[in-house]
């Protein structure tokens, strides 16, 4: 037959044309170049994109192009340069996800999606591999940074505005890692075993959101097993809930993965297998032909390929300009970094720093050698960092030249250090800035520098990233040399009634409760981008009124989390190699067991009325707000909530409000945040609520069940700190569940 090009009207044409071997290739990817270990890797091809994930496979018979898949989620990974050009390919550095959903600002986040989504498309890919959005389970998950919170709500509706944003742009997104992928020890064996109403109403009901709120164009399926059975081969998982209960209509394609089982994975409804190995493009072949897979059901995966390829810019031919805007981006990241930073404290209003302080004593190596994000596959390789001595710079405050000169020094050395002693399996250093060792400052450095500063700033860094989850000892915990470092500046600085203000540059929850009272003020700027320096010194300086609010509970101990308990002993990363490639047989702890069910995050630390350091969704502001009016009225299957925030100080800022349904684990049914008020100025923020979203899971009748009943809700500014409650009566709701993902459920 004449060769056709590929487009929207032909897909069954075309389907009906291809032979059992195009179609099996269709359904593998086009392979990695460099790391090619047979578990989790990251993705690294050259062929098309360099540097990016992976690609898919061309079909020139049929006008089937290659598409290029890239990481993500805070912007666009791929090579900075390339052999045979002196072109650069840097990406804009965008706050980490983390980052994003402190802002509790979907526009703003919608308008982070839309900037990725475009330098996607101006580097020639079709999709980027985000958002990360699993749930944070427990403060050590090596990939927290990536992912959003310990709420499903939140986590729904920050990802589906990324989701939004990216693919306004004619990419796709591909939010991950579907699901309950919230550790990194032993991600591709372990088995999550937990409960079904926490997989239903904690780790998939964020996805469910995201899923109903915003069509994404695909979804990667996750490395682990899920109550017994791979995520990438569950046709409950993939099918009957991800499509059928929740209106899927994109592809499902696998994590990086080795090979498992291949036609198992078609049959499920995981349409495409990444990076791709021919053994895949085989192991299809042959099952078709013996008869253990239908053909039907490779059939249905290759028609979705199609209708993905089609939407994609390389099959519209796009003419990809390798120069997207940049400078423009750079100044989105800036403004929204600093609204996802958030105020712990402000003693004595300490912060904004007043106009009289002029010159700082910069403390902590990762003043200098600020995080822009995270490491592995989430790192974006970024024309450069702001870091804090830039910003404050910048901004017109002066560092002390002699500690400065310190820091400057140090740096280089430790990292030259750092690299030569690194273990050569920790590849991913590669990938992102590493922690450097705090540097030791004498008592003698310390009592010299508070002559000549007016105040000190001490920035704690934290690193973490993809393939190892994080410590307690020197890592959630801080080490001996940040506490002495911290007690002796704040002694020294008290003494001379010099302000104390530590900056956290972390990409997750750190310890706080031990060192807190040596601080005048806390901000957590997280990881918060190429701009991050400049951020920061928006906040410190007042130009920007910080208003981000906590994602996660901030414990007081990180045992207080009843999952720590279970959470695995992090492995080094020799662990990781697969025995089968690497030798040395390692009893691996093959599942994890969510024995604390429900009671993650604020739904265990509230309901129990355990005390934290910092709870669920605080946040300080420079000025104050008061909450009337509030509303609760059912209209149709949606609940409208409305309140009026009035700004009741003396300077501009912005308010989270945040609404808790007072029954069960009283969770959070909706957020809004209100525009730049001025002082004296308020805003009326109404929510609409589904009420399948205020549902819980009725397992013994399968189905959503919301009782009927007069329910209160709380407006709160925390899941601490409520404001003002309304109360409403509701009509029963009942939505049947397909399928509750047990062990070994098919569901056909
Ligand atoms: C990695 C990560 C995933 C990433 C993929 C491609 O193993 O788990 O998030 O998108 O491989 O690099």
């Amino acid at each position: 037959m004449q060769a056709q090009l590929l487009n929207t009207e032909n897909i069954e044409t075309i389907l009906s044309a291809m032979t059992l071997e195009e179609k099996a290739q269709l359904l593998v990817g086009g392979g990695n170049d460099g790391f090619a270990g047979s578990g989790a890797m990251m993705g690294n091809q050259k062929k098309l994109v360099a540097g990016a994930a992976g690609i898919t496979v061309e079909i020139p018979r049929l006008g089937i192009p290659s598409v290029v898949l890239t990481d993500g989620p805070a912007g666009v990974h791929i090579d900075p340069t390339r052999e045979g050009t002196e072109e650069t390919f840097y990406a804009t550095g965008f706050p980490i996800g983390t980052a994003l959903a402190s802002t509790w600002n979907t526009e703003l986040v919608e308008q982070v999606g839309q900037a990725i989504g475009n330098e996607t498309r101006e580097y020639g890919c079709d999709i980027i591999l985000g958002p990360g959005m699993n749930l944070h389970r427990n403060p050590l998950c090596g990939r927290n940074f990536e992912y959003y919170s310990e709420d499903p709500l939140l986590s729904g509706k920050i990802a589906a505005a990324m989701v939004r944003g990216i693919q306004s742009q004619g990419v796709g997104a591909c939010p991950k890692h579907f699901a309950v992928n919230s550790q990194e020890s032993d991600r591709t064996k372990v088995d999550e075993r937990l409960s079904v109403q926490a997989l239903r109403e904690l780790y998939l009901r964020g996805f469910e959101i995201m899923v109903r709120e915003s069509q994404p164009w695909s979804v990667m399926s996750s490395y682990n097993r899920i109550n017994g059975e791979f995520t990438q081969q569950s046709y409950a998982l993939l099918t009957t809930i991800l499509r059928r209960e929740w209106g899927f209509d994109g592809v499902v394609l696998t994590d990086w993965t080795g090979v498992r089982n291949t036609a198992m994975q078609v049959s499920a409804g995981n349409d495409l297998m990444m990076p791709g190995y021919p053994r895949q493009v085989e192991d299809i072949i042959a099952a078709v032909r013996n008869g253990t897979l239908p053909i039907a059901d490779v059939d249905t995966c290759v028609r979705r390929m199609l209708q993905l390829i089609v939407r994609t810019p390389r099959c519209k031919k796009y003419p990809y300009s390798n120069h997207p805007d940049l400078a423009a981006h750079a100044a989105v990241t800036r403004q929204n970094a600093a609204e996802g930073m958030v105020l712990l404290k402000n003693d004595g209003d300490t912060l904004p720093l007043r106009p009289e302080i002029r010159t700082i004593a910069l403390f902590g190596v990762n003043s200098y050698d600020f995080f822009s994000g995270g490491l592995g596959s989430g790192c974006v390789h970024t024309p450069y960092v702001v870091d804090l001595l830039t910003g404050l710079t910048d901004a017109g405050i002066a560092a002390t030249p002699a500690l400065t000169a310190l820091y400057q020094a140090y740096i280089p050395f430790a990292t030259l250090k750092l690299r030569a002693d690194k273990d050569p399996l920790m590849w991913f250093l590669d990938q992102g800035q590493p922690k450097l060792p705090e540097m030791e400052v004498s008592e003698q450095m310390i009592n010299s520098e508070v002559q000549h500063a007016d105040a000190a700033i001490i920035t704690l860094g934290r690193q973490a990233g993809e393939g190892l989850d994080r410590t307690i000892e020197d890592d959630f915990n801080l080490t001996a040399e940040e506490h002495r470092l911290l007690s002796r500046v704040s002694e020294v600085f008290r003494r001379e009634r010099k302000p104390v203000i530590v900056v956290v540059n972390s990409g997750s929850v750190i310890e706080t409760a031990s060192w807190q009272a040596y601080a005048d003020a806390i901000l957590v700027a997280w990881q918060p981008g190429e701009e991050g320096g400049n951020s920061v010194a928006d906040i410190l300086t007042g130009k920007i009124s910080p208003s981000g609010k906590l994602t996660m509970t901030w414990p007081v101990a990180c045992s207080d989390h009843p999952s720590t308990r279970n959470f695995p002993k992090p492995m080094s990363l020799y662990d990781y190699k697969e025995r089968e490639n690497w030798g040395t047989p390692i009893e691996f702890v093959h599942y994890t067991d969510h024995a604390e069910g429900m009671d993650v995050g604020y739904r265990y630390f509230n309901t129990c009325k355990r005390p934290v350091a910092y709870p669920f969704g605080f946040g300080l502001s420079y000025t104050t707000f008061e909450y009337s009016r509030p509303s609760a009225k059912r209209q149709g299957d949606e609940v409208l909530l409305s309140v009026t925030i009035r700004n009741t100080g003396a300077r501009s800022g912005k308010e989270v409000v945040q609404v808790y349904m007072q029954s069960g684990y009283s969770p959070l049914v909706a957020f809004a945040k209100t525009r730049d008020l001025q002082p004296g100025e308020n805003e009326t923020l109404t929510m609409r609520v589904p009420l399948r979203y205020l549902a819980s899971l009725d397992e013994a009748n399968s189905q959503w069940l919301l009782p009927s009943g007069e329910y209160t809700f709380a407006f709160a500014a925390s899941s601490r700190d409520i404001r003002q409650t309304a109360k409403t009566k509701l009509p029963a709701f009942t939505e049947p569940v397909h399928a509750v993902l047990l062990p070994n459920q098919t569901n056909k």
